[in-house]
């Protein structure tokens, strides 16, 4: 089968690869779409160190095509969200660990499944964080997916006073969607002590640094061991995404998306990646 390899710094191929042995606890699962995240570019780049070669990806939506004898034969034919940490970006994925198989509901498209790894599932865990904090929140980079559902779960969930920073090529970007996904900011600010919320990185730096002289409080996910902020990534679990699947289904959540491209064209989609701002998650489909 056709899988998507990260064979050095700075190269991916799309090679051919065995399929891995199948066992009792095993599931089949025809790939859809796998999300093209900015980690796997990271990677790719030499940013986060990796061994190569790997299967590239981290997340997928599929079928179950075939169920191993321990594990429930009501999955056959299920529309899955899967997790798999040896690479999602190949025609099929044999899953050995029952909880990263997640069943998407009918009425979740597969595309909007497919693009809760990696953005939307942070965004669950900062609002959690965010949640148990009587503060102001100042967020950058908050036209990122992770930004637009974070200010979704805000305004649907909570009177947290948010305030959205993005640079200037993005601005009408972010008012559109706000508008679209119906985002507001509600009025009271409780406190006069700030949280900071960088999902932008170093590029903000120096604004960071001003809030951290002032005494605001400043959590991101993107700059481990930055003096001043503390680094967050917490791994969601089956129940965080069933939680986002249903805020979808009673649309109180609205996934950006941006484009798809097929698996065959994967190295336009990286060009793409690198060279436009964020714009919703672009995908790679593995439908023929
Ligand atoms: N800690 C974890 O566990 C974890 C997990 C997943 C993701 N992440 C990180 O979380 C962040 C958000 O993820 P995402 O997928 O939602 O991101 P995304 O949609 O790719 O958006 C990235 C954001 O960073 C901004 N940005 C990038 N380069 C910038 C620059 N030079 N100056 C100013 N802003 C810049 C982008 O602004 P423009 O659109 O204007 O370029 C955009 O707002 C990413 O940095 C990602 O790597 C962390």
């Amino acid at each position: 089968m056709k899988a998507i390899i990260q064979s050095a710094l700075n190269q991916a191929k799309l090679t051919d690869i065995q399929m891995p042995t199948f066992s009792p606890i095993s599931l089949e699962i025809e790939t859809k779409y796998a999300p093209l995240l900015r980690y796997d570019l990271l990677k790719l780049n030499g940013t986060i160190t990796t061994t190569s070669p790997q299967i590239m990806g981290y997340g997928g939506t599929g079928a179950v095509t075939r169920v191993g004898s321990l594990r429930s034969n009501s999955l056959l034919h299920q529309k899955v969200l899967v997790l798999n940490p040896w690479g999602t970006f190949q025609e099929k994925i044999i899953s050995n660990i029952p909880p990263l198989v997640i069943p998407i509901p009918d009425n979740v498209a597969l595309k909007e499944a497919t693009a809760l790894v990696g953005g939307a599932d942070l965004a669950l865990t900062l609002f959690k964080i965010i949640k148990q904090k009587d503060k102001q929140v100042l967020i950058y980079g908050a036209n990122s997916v992770t930004g637009l559902v974070l200010m979704q779960l805000l305004t649907r969930h909570t009177d947290i006073n948010f305030i959205p920073h993005v640079r200037a090529i993005s601005k009408t970007y972010l008012n559109e969607r706000m508008d679209e996904y119906n985002i507001e900011i509600a009025p009271n600010i409780r406190t006069n002590s700030r949280l900071i919320i960088d999902l932008a990185g170093p590029a903000i730096n120096e604004k960071l640094f001003k809030h951290f002289a002032h005494g605001d409080e400043i959590i991101t996910v993107v700059q481990k061991n930055t003096p001043g902020m503390q680094f967050i990534s917490r791994p969601a679990l089956p129940k965080d995404y069933q939680f986002l699947m249903n805020e979808i289904q009673e649309k109180r959540l609205f996934i950006p998306i941006n484009r798809t491209f097929s698996y065959q064209d994967f190295q336009s989609a990286i060009i793409f990646q690198q060279n436009n701002p964020s714009r919703g998650r672009n995908l790679i489909s593995f439908i023929d």
